[in-house]
């Protein structure tokens, strides 16, 4: 077995941002040649709780990660996008705004370019008048695949730059920002994301990546897309999130997350609602009498559970410093939570669960996954001065099944997107 001391962790930091801006100005220049009009950014999330109740009504509490996607992009005089990314700089991506389309139509977009193209559609689908073509270059250090939702991180920049550049005035600016400007943004954003890209999710990355505050987590409430921020000062209470990229092969994760969706449709359905908030608070076993199969009973049970553990986690924090019996009752939910999307909405990976309860083991203060599942990341509460020994143990724990090494993001609420230079 492996000496658990001896592993030790593989840590992800993020860019800063003269490190962002100074990586997607130099791709421009690299490609397109000379300077951009701009650089824009924004940041991929964590969600603290309230998982796969975004499409359902409920109520999420993400925060912004520092780890951001920055786009240097530049006006064209014509209705051409050309886009680059470090992955594909030796074949730019070039479209024409005019025949840009959904999935599944003559104008489908193939590739990362359906979510800054996405963007731009929408945008214009919106009814916010005509864009310029413009040449973009995104740079991000979101690491992809994760769950941390790096696509958001990619739309959201996009959807600041082109903000700015074609004087939409929506987003106000990081410091100040305009809620409802920035919620047209989030719905853009996510029909690129539906509609475009043709991954059907519920919005709760883009609002998290466009509306979330430094030093907060931000409250969700998916019925209306309405929010409130929650003051989340982990260091001021001498705590730490720590974010565990299992780094676990992602598994057929489209269809899994579309079938979720339609079993809780078709419950909703079936129990004579809109979306299954609004049973949340009917007694739970007689709505789950009236389902007729054990796999939707699961799964809206983790619906109605996990939207009265949000509500719960947030009252938590507003009642004030996440110490003693807070911290413990906090700790109690997120806990719930991962147990519920392993068990009822089955959702996990092994490296989630080995992530989880080794965290829980070796003294976290509540563990579980984070984002969609079947993959990506977990997150652990953790006291800070514990925190390099938990990652530790956690790699440890890694090698000795033969997954594949885990990165680790030690997290703070960042703020939202906005421009950069
Ligand atoms: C993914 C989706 C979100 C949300 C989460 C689960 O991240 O993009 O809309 O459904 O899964 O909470």
């Amino acid at each position: 077995m492996t000496d658990r001391i001896a592993s030790s962790p593989d840590y992800h930091h993020a860019a800063t941002p003269e490190q962002g801006v100074a990586e997607a100005e130099a791709l421009f220049a690299g490609v397109f040649g000379g300077r951009p009009d701009g650089v824009w950014s924004a940041p991929g999330r964590v969600n603290v709780i309230g998982e796969h109740v975004d499409y359902n009504g409920g109520l999420c509490l993400p925060i912004a990660l520092p780890h951001r996607a920055y786009v240097a992009v530049r006006v064209r005089s014509d209705r051409r996008i050309r886009l680059v990314s470090p992955q594909t700089r030796d074949a730019v991506d070039e479209l024409d705004l005019d025949a840009i389309g959904p999935k599944g139509s003559a104008g489908e977009v193939h590739g990362w370019a359906a979510y800054p193209a996405g963007v731009a559609w929408a945008l214009e689908q919106a009814g916010l008048g005509r864009l310029p073509g413009f040449d973009a270059a995104l740079w991000s250090c979101v690491p992809l695949g994760s769950g941390l939702s790096s696509s958001a991180a990619l739309e959201c920049s996009m959807a600041v730059a082109l903000d700015d550049l074609a004087g939409l005035s929506l987003a106000g600016t990081a410091e100040q920002p305009d809620e409802r400007g920035r919620g047209v943004l989030v719905d853009a954003c996510r029909r690129a994301e539906n509609d475009v890209a043709g991954a059907n999710t519920g919005g709760l990355d883009q609002s998290a990546s466009l509306r979330c505050r430094t030093g907060h987590a931000l409250e969700l409430d998916c019925r209306d897309m309405s929010t409130a921020q929650i003051p989340f000062d982990l260091p001021a209470d001498g705590l730490e999130l720590l974010v565990i990229n299992t780094r676990a092969p992602h598994q057929l994760v489209d269809g899994q997350y579309a079938e979720r969706r339609a079993t809780c449709e078709e419950a909703a359905r079936l129990l004579g609602v809109g979306l299954l908030v609004e049973v949340a608070d009917r007694d739970l076993e007689e709505t789950l009498a009236i389902l007729p199969a054990d796999v939707m009973r699961r799964r809206v049970r983790h619906v109605v559970t996990e939207i009265r553990r949000t509500r719960d986690f947030v009252a938590i924090l507003r009642e004030g410093a996440l110490e003693g019996g807070r911290l413990d009752r906090a700790a109690a939910l997120l806990d719930a939570s991962h147990d519920s999307l392993r068990d009822d909405y089955q959702v996990t990976v092994p490296e989630l669960d080995v992530a989880v309860g080794t965290a829980r083991e070796l003294g976290a203060h509540g563990a579980r996954m984070t984002g969609g599942g079947f993959g990506g990341s977990a997150i652990a509460l953790v006291d800070r001065s514990e925190s390099t020994r938990i990652a530790a143990g956690i790699a440890a724990a890694f090698a000795d099944r033969g997954f594949n090494a885990p990165q680790f993001i030690p997290t703070v609420p960042g703020g939202p997107a906005g421009r950069d230079a």
